[in-house]
């Protein structure tokens, strides 16, 4: 007999809407990430600006609100005036984070200019760790300034008559983490991060501002690193960040699969800091999450270390992605969907060629990696309302996991609420599953697509040559019967069911 999940929702019971900001990425002056990534003048399909169209038009078809820029530890070294005014002038300086090149032929104006024909809103880093206030704030003042003051002009010089109107910034990056070029103590970085704050803010106080939490949950100094950070700058920030990458370093496919129940837990120990300081400083103020860096990282680990220092636009993080990590990514977007009425803005990262779900070859394709469909998928159907729902699955147990559901899944009422999308993923290695989901009142839905990800084999991969060999289908196995819809999840599957008012 085969095993079954149960799922139990009700439209009225509702979790929150998710803000699409949910849907972000991240794309860091890293590796061919920007260089021969987004940017390639010499490209046959290279826009007027030097940026490639087909890449464009992939990172369009995610549709992600947002994109994080310019780094990462990138930022903590980088000099924002080095990337502005006249390509020709622009200094060629080594890049401390990555050991390599970095020419600043992108810049703020391109790359601002570019996400806004992509159809995204920058969420622009500034540099705390060797660089401070005057920096942070000459920034805000040039990228969203109209005009009449030093900063602003110079950009209306350079040829950027309208201000970018940067909304959402991020006060440095990992500041917790000893990689960090100007590394601090969580005390030096509260401090810093609070005066910097009150700065930007007088000169653009229209922007947002996320304070740096934990570099990852198993950082020695998480989660006193919230506590002294948020006790400085409570009243001044709008979210504090979250990165976490997950990996199959063990070639243990149960205990990857479990990663994100670790994912669950870090947002949960990070919402319980939060509300610790907002009942030491006796407010009413929530502080939202910003989890700006997550996905699947590990594939390049070993790679990495061979590859020669101070070239330009090396190969850096570039993972090749399978299955495994597909049903990953889709784990970590139903585990950001459980937490929407915390977790605002999230980014994957990166977006292309750097741990991407978009590949480029230089002067070549480009390709959509087996991790691009289940993000495409969320990002897509995922806008609306997630409900409040109960579910019951077989479990089983991991290292370091243990009663882990078999089934996992999230619900999504969609914003006119006409249509219910249930996101799931099946763990289980050699099992199908009967996933029913239970309606209180299930009367005139019919299921519309049932889409699933699936191969035979998990360690499959999309290249170039063979870009459709994980691709998702709409063959999926499922029937509405009276209060329920039932269906079927082949072992290691990623499942997007529609269903719509009749
Ligand atoms: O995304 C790659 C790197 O991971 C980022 O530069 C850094 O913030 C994190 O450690």
């Amino acid at each position: 007999m085969s095993m079954k999940a149960q799922l139990y929702l009700d439209t009225s019971y509702r979790l929150a809407k998710v803000d699409k900001r949910m849907f972000g990425a991240f794309i860091e002056h890293l590796g061919r990430g920007i260089y021969t990534g987004i940017y390639e003048p010499d490209h046959p399909l290279a826009d007027q600006h030097g940026f490639r169209r087909d890449v464009a038009e992939l990172v369009r078809e995610l549709d992600v609100p947002v994109i994080r820029y310019p780094g990462g530890n990138f930022v903590s070294a980088y000099n924002w005036e080095d990337g502005v005014g006249p390509v020709e002038k622009r200094p060629t300086k080594l890049d401390l984070a990555w050991r390599v090149i970095e020419t600043n032929q992108v810049g703020t104006n391109e790359f601002a200019s570019w996400a806004r024909r992509v159809g995204s809103e920058v969420m622009m880093a500034v540099n705390l760790g060797t660089r401070g206030i005057d920096a942070a704030m000459n920034l805000v003042e040039y990228a969203n300034h109209r005009g009449g003051s030093y900063w602003s002009d110079l950009r209306r010089e350079h040829g950027y008559a309208e201000p970018h109107g940067i909304k959402m910034w991020c006060l440095g990056n990992e500041m917790d983490g000893p990689w960090q070029i100007g590394h601090k103590t969580a005390e030096e970085y509260g401090r810093l991060a609070a005066e910097a704050a009150r700065a930007m803010r007088k000169v653009d106080p229209a922007i947002e501002l996320v304070v740096c939490g934990s570099s990852h949950r198993d950082m020695p100094t998480f989660p006193e690193w919230e506590v002294t950070v948020l006790d400085h700058t409570y009243d001044l920030v709008d979210y504090i960040s979250m990165h976490q990458y997950v990996g199959n370093r063990e070639n243990d496919l149960g205990y990857f699969l479990a990663q994100t129940e670790g994912v669950d837990q870090y947002i949960r120990s990070v919402k319980a800091t939060c509300d610790y300081i907002k009942a030491k400083k006796r407010t009413a103020k929530v502080m939202n999450i910003s989890f700006d860096e997550w996905s699947v990282w590990y594939h390049s680990n070993e790679t990495d270390r061979y590859v020669e220092p101070w070239s330009f636009a090396p190969p850096l993080l570039e993972d090749v992605y399978n299955l495994a990590d597909a049903l990953v990514v889709g784990l970590y977007l139903i585990t950001l969907l459980k937490h929407a009425d915390r977790v605002k803005i999230a980014c994957m990262a990166q977006l292309v060629n750097v741990i991407a779900p978009i590949m480029t070859r230089k002067g070549g394709g480009v390709w959509r990696q087996t991790t691009f469909y289940p993000f495409h998928h969320v990002s897509r159907y995922g806008r609306g309302t997630v409900l409040q729902t109960i579910l019951d699955s077989p479990t089983y147990d991991s290292r370091e996991y243990t009663d882990v559901k078999l089934v996992n899944a999230a619900v999504v009422l969609s914003e006119d609420e006409t249509e219910l999308t249930v996101f799931a993923v099946n763990r289980d290695q050699e099992s199908d599953i009967t996933l029913e989901c239970c309606f209180s009142s299930a009367g005139g839905m019919e299921v519309i697509e049932h889409i699933v990800l699936e191969n035979g084999d998990v360690m499959a991969t999309n290249t170039e040559e063979h870009p459709d060999k994980v691709v998702p289908h709409s063959q999926g196995r499922s029937v509405m019967k009276s209060d329920r819809l039932v269906a079927e999840m082949p072992a290691l599957s990623w499942h997007v069911i529609r269903m719509k008012r009749r």
